[in-house]
């Protein structure tokens, strides 16, 4: 006998978002096997090797049997490197018992929401920001409160933007510094402000987020300061990070957190035993090598180096664009171009506005100019929308990843140069319908 008919699918799932980097990868490939190879302008990850040394570590780890389950909260060796590398950079003293290893940094970012948020608790996050601080807030029954990002403030924020979000219901606020996908840093004078607003004006059950992902990677002498160095912060906030950007290695899939609290790092042990049981102990002990080894500074200083230097041409070449301003990033490796006036140009904004709905609920006038440098001009970027949907609208951007080398960032720069003037090509693409949301 059939009981009555229910979904499939629970709500919840339908409300998971996504990160729109992993959809652009399969247009990629059917992009070059149509017309050539694409210039991938659009990468989260570094385009270096793993170091020798760090690899060397996982392959003798491997050897030597490290391939079993392991301590779901991190190896003990693993965690006590973490605590000393993070404390000694943030000026803290860590206990490796507030440490754990996660599977990447993304992991503890919704791990986060389902340790602290309950239904109808709000979640303050940067947009445009890393999408799965948004993604996963109404799979928990939370409420996304997007910070908004303005670049006439540098894309940065102010206390006072921060204090008008918060309310007796939030519960959990984002930070990322150095930011993805604008390359802002915040400096200690900006942390401090943040800082005094969030002990001001939420109770200590109240934890910030920070996610420093990109803490290696900063410019032209910049620090990087972590704003659980301030007074206060520390017994507040989850500092969070990993080796994907800092050693090129996002395949590693190693990542950590350290909590206010033992208590709260064993509920996050308690999570990884029921998602992942343990991260592989061979990649772990890579990071401990990674941790230690005096071969690692050198080979993230030239990463960087690397960086600082394409994101000074590419800086460049996008303002000499006509229809195009781009600031010029402290941190991270990417470039966040304001299109607005390629778009006026083009003709976007009235060639969005005749689409039907249901394009134009899941596209922006910046989706089709990067879905038309994709297919027309083969350069892949990101637009704003895959950086939080909510409060996009209106925003015209691109992020441009200066993970690419020199050659092929400056020939990608030709092309949108190109492209922000192909008026007829643009026509051309929208009214193709080759391809308008991602
Ligand atoms: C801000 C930020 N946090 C966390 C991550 C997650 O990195 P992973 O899961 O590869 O370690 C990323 C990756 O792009 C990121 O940009």
């Amino acid at each position: 006998m059939i009981f009555g008919s229910r979904p499939l699918l629970t709500g919840r799932v339908g409300v998971l978002g996504t990160e729109e980097a992993f959809a652009l990868g399969s247009l990629i490939t059917d992009v070059e096997a149509e017309s050539g190879r694409v210039i991938r302008c659009n990468l989260g990850q570094p385009d270096f090797p793993l170091p020798a040394h760090i690899a060397e570590a996982v392959i003798a780890a491997i050897r030597a049997g490290k391939t079993t389950y392991c301590d779901p909260q991190g190896l003990p060796e693993v965690r006590t490197a973490i605590a000393t590398k993070v404390g000694a950079d943030r000026g803290l003293d860590l206990d490796p018992e507030r440490v754990v290893v996660f599977a990447g940094g993304r992991p503890p970012i919704g791990f986060a929401q389902h340790a602290y948020v309950e239904e109808g608790d709000e979640v303050i996050y940067p947009s445009p920001g890393y999408p799965l601080f948004e993604s996963f807030i109404r799979y928990v029954g939370g409420v996304p409160v997007p910070l908004r990002l303005r670049e006439e403030s540098g894309f940065n924020f102010t206390g006072a933007d921060l204090a008008g979000l918060i309310t007796p219901r939030t519960k959990l606020i984002y930070l990322n510094f150095p930011s993805n996908p604008t390359g802002g840093v915040a400096g200690p004078a900006q942390l401090a402000e943040i800082a005094e607003v969030i002990l001001e004006r939420t109770g200590s059950e109240v934890r910030v987020y920070s996610d420093e992902a990109y803490e290696a990677i900063v410019f032209d002498g910049a620090a990087h300061t972590s704003i659980a160095s301030l007074p206060g912060m520390e017994a507040r906030t989850v500092i969070a990070s990993g080796a994907s950007k800092t050693y090129s290695w996002t395949g590693g899939r190693v990542g950590w957190g350290v909590y206010p609290s033992r208590d709260e790092a064993l509920v996050h042990r308690r999570l990884n035993i029921n998602y992942f049981a343990s991260i592989p102990p061979y990649n772990q002990l890579g990071v401990l090598t990674a941790l230690q080894s005096p071969d690692s500074p050198p080979a993230i200083a030239a990463m960087v180096e690397a960086f600082q230097r394409r994101r000074d041409m590419v800086v460049a070449a996008l303002n000499a664009i006509d229809g195009i301003t781009c600031q010029n990033p402290l941190g991270a490796f990417y470039v966040f171009p304001n299109v607005s006036g390629v778009l006026e140009r083009l003709g976007a904004f009235e060639l969005f506005a005749s689409l039907p709905e249901e394009v134009t609920a899941r596209s922006s006038p910046a989706t089709l100019l990067q879905l038309f440098l994709l297919y027309r001009y083969r350069v892949a970027s990101m637009d704003r929308r895959s950086f939080g949907v909510l409060g996009s609208d209106g925003e015209h951007y691109l992020r441009v990843s200066v993970a690419t080398g020199d050659e092929d960032l400056a020939e990608a720069m030709r092309r949108i140069g190109r492209a922000a003037s192909d008026v007829a090509g643009f026509g051309d693409f929208v009214a193709s319908r080759r391809r308008l949301t991602l």
